[in-house]
């Protein structure tokens, strides 16, 4: 059996983080200059059964059958051998490296899942539909996320923007023009686990309040992707704008991500918000080809430890 690699994006979301949760739209699309990507490498006269979980980034280097139950690598691992009715699989080597930084808002453990999937079903010479690997990688997201939307494994599998509503079929669309993202990181770890947690809290709190929130914000994604399609790019920059100020009053900016954003728009930005979980992670602003290098150099000077520039194609 030869050795098998598989890799998988990043992601970001341009509207509707957390209302998603709660079946309203939202649009994410992938981000290509970071990735996870897995290698399951045969270990010849190993015994059949025995997998070996190497991932530098976060010093693990273990047996399977040693992880703590809900490890996510070991659930996907273990996804995989079910979906497949692998009862022993050839003893071989899993090295997992990545990218994408973890706890940020880029999909990092979506990414991870779906490149495992993909490279051990691929070493025992099956390929899975990209249906089934996103369903295999929802099932771990749920160990990352608790109540997690689907998004992310979805715009990880499929690699393309998607305009996604939860426990509907997927909806890939065109993009009338392209146009540049710049993504900024506050640097502070955020796991979507804990803001969708606080967010829920708050909801059965005041649903009234919360509903409304996720309501316009539906109501703003289904506006965006009208300007995707006909490429209204600066009215798309308002509508970020928008949805940053609904994210403030759901409570899940931050001081740090309020600055990187007001520092993008200052400098030229058509529009910025935070991306994903929030609380810390990354936020977006959407650039013009003129000032992409003022708007990414004001992120970076009012305290982001690092931006990526993408570009999102037709
Ligand atoms: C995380 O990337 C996006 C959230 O909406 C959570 C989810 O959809 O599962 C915050």
């Amino acid at each position: 059996m030869p050795a098998f690699t598989a890799s998988a994006p990043g992601k970001i979301i341009l509207f509707g983080e957390h209302a998603v949760v709660y079946g309203q739209p939202a649009i994410a699309v992938p981000v290509t200059q970071v990735r996870a990507t897995a290698t399951v490498t045969p270990n010849i006269g190993g015994k059949s059964g025995d997998v070996k979980i190497i991932a530098p980034e976060i010093k693990l280097e273990s047996n399977l059958a040693a992880l703590p139950p809900g490890n996510p690598i070991g659930s996907a691992v273990n996804q995989v051998l079910t979906n497949l009715k692998v009862d022993r699989i050839p003893a071989c080597t899993l090295k997992v490296t990545s990218t994408i930084p973890v706890a940020a808002g880029l999909g990092s453990g979506a990414a991870v899942s779906v490149a495992i999937i993909r490279s051990l079903a691929g070493f025992l010479g099956r390929q899975l539909p990209n249906e089934t690997v996103s369903a295999l990688a929802y099932e771990v997201e749920k160990i990352h996320h608790g109540t997690p939307s689907g998004i992310d494994n979805t715009v990880v599998t499929y690699a393309q923007p998607v305009y996604f509503v939860k426990e509907q079929l997927i909806e890939t669309f065109s993009i009338a023009k392209p146009f540049t993202i710049i993504i900024g990181d506050t640097g502070l770890p955020s796991p979507t686990k804990e803001t969708v947690g606080a967010v829920r809290a708050a909801w059965e709190e005041t649903p009234f309040v919360y509903n409304q929130i996720f309501e316009a914000i539906g109501n703003l994604t289904k506006l965006a992707q009208e300007c995707l399609i006909h490429g209204q790019i600066e009215q798309l920059g308002d509508w970020l704008n928008e949805n940053h100020t609904l994210l403030q009053e759901m409570g899940v900016s931050s001081p740090q991500l309020d600055q990187l954003v007001i520092a993008a728009r200052d400098a030229g930005a058509l529009g910025a918000k935070l991306s994903g979980g929030g609380r810390g992670g990354n936020m977006i602003a959407l650039a013009t080809a003129e000032n992409t290098p003022n708007v990414s150099l004001a992120i970076r000077s009012s305290g982001a430890i690092n931006t990526i520039t993408t570009q999102v194609n037709t």
